[in-house]
């Protein structure tokens, strides 16, 4: 695998499933591969979840780690082509990348949207220059309108709790112990909640894009406006009425996302409206009651009583921390693939 940035570029579902699987049951298995390679982690923007699991990833590989925050230490970096370098920018892109690419084996890139341009945000246009001149296969660690690694990582936890018929109490929060029955096709709601900042589309098109490609029914929910670009939402069908998207839902995913600008790209990355509006969105014991004793789901950082209330995100249900997880093993799967394409 030379890019990771689709669902499409991890190949049958199935095997990478279980590979990630086998990965699970002996994460060490594979530690000769990555002897004397190295995997630079680039990050243009904050991360503590990607970081942690995507350095674990490598060294349970046997590979170097370098990491490098671009913004804290390295030279400021511009990124237009063409342009008269005479502000505080030292360093084009154009030379940093063909140079990074020197002292490594892979190289994953953390590079959020700017929200400055729809077009260079959709066209993934730091990223797309990263594998054209970086000259080593490239994994996207969320950049502006992706997050492959965090969708793998859902997938795979959707994978081990459809079929769990007894919910433990939850291992820091407790509660009562649950039996429910999984439903005979899985349902996963993606479903918006509120948030006081403008946030990317990467984790939700993904989410959208993996789960389209996935063995489940897959719904989508959000306040009119917000529709997802189609290249990921596909055919999903999108429910307006959340109370109504959430029945007999097996997996709540939340997950607030900016205005993605399909029928109207004036209003590309804004929040719509006053977001206290919009507070009966909050996840709250009130839809998850309709649920078939949902599992929820959120890819962390979150905003608790914004997007999920306490009772919901400490409850025997909730699997956010199983989730971030197994960023971990989605990691070792991606940078194993990547190790064996060398
Ligand atoms: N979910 C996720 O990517 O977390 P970080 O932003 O902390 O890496």
């Amino acid at each position: 695998m030379k890019v990771f940035q689709h669902v499409s570029d991890i190949g049958d579902l199935r095997k990478a499933l279980d590979e990630a699987f086998e990965i699970k049951a002996d994460r060490y298995k594979y530690q000769q591969l990555g002897k004397n390679k190295t995997a630079m982690l680039i990050f243009f923007n904050n991360s503590l979840r990607t970081r942690l699991s995507t350095q674990k990833a490598a060294l349970n590989l046997g590979m170097n780690v370098i990491v490098l925050d671009v913004n804290q230490g390295a030279w400021k970096l511009e990124t237009e082509r063409g342009m008269i370098m005479e502000s505080d920018k030292s360093e084009h892109l154009l030379e940093a990348i063909p140079v990074m690419g020197c002292y490594c084996d892979v190289i994953g890139v953390r590079s959020f949207a700017t929200f400055e341009s729809r077009k260079d945000d959709y066209e993934e246009k730091i990223l797309q220059q990263f594998i054209k001149y970086s000259g080593r296969p490239v994994f996207f660690m969320e950049s502006a309108t992706v997050h492959p690694l965090q969708a793998f990582a859902d997938l795979i936890t959707i994978e081990e709790y459809k079929n769990k018929t007894l919910i433990e109490p939850n291992p820091l929060f407790g509660g009562k112990a649950i039996s429910r029955t999984p439903s005979k096709r899985t349902k996963v709601v993606l479903t918006w909640a509120p948030h006081p900042k403008a946030l990317p589309q990467a984790v939700p098109n993904s989410f959208a894009e993996w789960m389209n490609a996935a063995d489940v029914d897959f719904v989508i929910t959000h306040p009119k406006g917000y529709e997802l670009d189609p290249e990921f939402a596909g055919n999903a069908p999108v429910e307006y009425d959340q109370m109504k998207a959430f029945e007999n839902a097996d997996f709540i995913y939340a997950k607030n996302w900016s205005c993605p600008g399909v029928t109207l790209p004036e209003d590309y990355g804004k929040v719509l409206g006053d977001y206290h509006e919009f507070a009966d969105w909050t996840v709250s014991d009130r839809q998850m009651a309709v649920t078939n004793n949902a599992f929820f789901m959120h890819c962390l950082p979150v905003r608790r009583n914004m997007i999920v209330t306490d009772n919901v995100i400490e409850a025997p249900t909730s699997i956010v921390i199983p989730e971030a997880a197994n960023r971990e093993i989605s990691a070792t799967v991606v940078l194993k693939r990547m190790l064996e394409s060398l």
